[in-house]
């Protein structure tokens, strides 16, 4: 499957930012801009947990889906604090994100962790967006490739190419997060094509052609183009720039032309 076939998909992460107040605040502008289409690229919104219901209903009418940005492996339970993909679905949700870097590295979640959300995410119909990616430290000794394998193989563990069909992959490696260092085209395009290989590795060629894999790490309207083009980028998964609905539009439209 070449990469046009494979839908392009814009994701924005709030991260611990919005109320619900703010959530319908930004979706009501961003219909206003009228940058979201239908046949353009997929956009996700990925709200905190109490914003969620706010979002949903805000979105109504329009082609967002909405994301959790967590979730917890078991269906219910004494888990204080901790949301199972049940809730999120019932919330309105459809998809979740899954192992990004600052669950991992901020609250310890293991490759284990992501591999029951993944599995849990799959069981409660959503779609998880499951993040990988290596540390500068790792990617200056040359261990780049060494850890992506090791994050893909663990989270997608003894699952089957139908599984894989239904989960989106973000290569976010940790130095490009938050920090202005966005990856080079180059970078990013390597680390995705080595990606979909692990994919073809484990899952057949087929199921690895038609595998969507975002980046993510400082995406900016200045340089979503240049990644877009790559044969092997199949969208964005956008922090500190999905924050402004007029900042997230650019987004989505050079999305929708590409
Ligand atoms: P950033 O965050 O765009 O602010 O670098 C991306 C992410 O963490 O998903």
């Amino acid at each position: 499957m070449a990469k046009n076939q494979r839908h392009l998909t814009m994701v924005a992460n709030w991260k611990m930012h919005k109320t619900g107040a703010e959530a319908t605040a930004f979706l009501a502008r961003l219909r206003e801009l009228g940058a979201v289409k239908a046949g353009g690229c997929f956009v996700v919104v990925a709200a905190p947990f109490p914003a969620l219901t706010a979002a949903v209903e805000a979105a109504r009418g329009m082609d967002v889906a909405i994301a959790g940005q967590n979730l917890h492996w078991e269906s219910e339970g004494a888990f204080t604090g901790e949301v199972s993909g049940a809730m999120l679905a019932a919330a309105g949700c459809t998809h979740v994100i899954v192992g990004h870097s600052e669950r991992r590295h901020l609250f310890g979640e293991t490759d284990e962790m992501v591999h029951k959300k993944v599995r849990a995410a799959l069981a409660a119909g959503l779609t998880p967006i499951v993040c990988v990616g290596e540390t500068e430290q790792q990617r200056a000794e040359n261990e780049t490739e060494l850890i992506l394998r090791y994050q893909f193989e663990r989270a997608f563990w003894g699952m089957s190419a139908e599984d894989l069909r239904r989960c989106v992959l973000a290569y976010e490696p940790v130095w490009a997060i938050g920090t202005g260092n966005t990856a080079t085209p180059a970078i990013a395009e390597g680390a995705h094509r080595f990606l979909r290989r692990c994919a073809t590795d484990i899952f057949g060629a087929e199921a690895a052609a038609g595998f969507t894999i975002l980046y993510g790490g400082s995406i900016k309207p200045g340089n979503l183009r240049a990644l877009l083009e790559q044969p092997d980028v199949d969208g964005g998964l956008v922090g500190g720039a999905s924050l402004d609905a007029d900042a997230f539009a650019t987004l989505v439209r050079a999305g929708n032309s590409n």
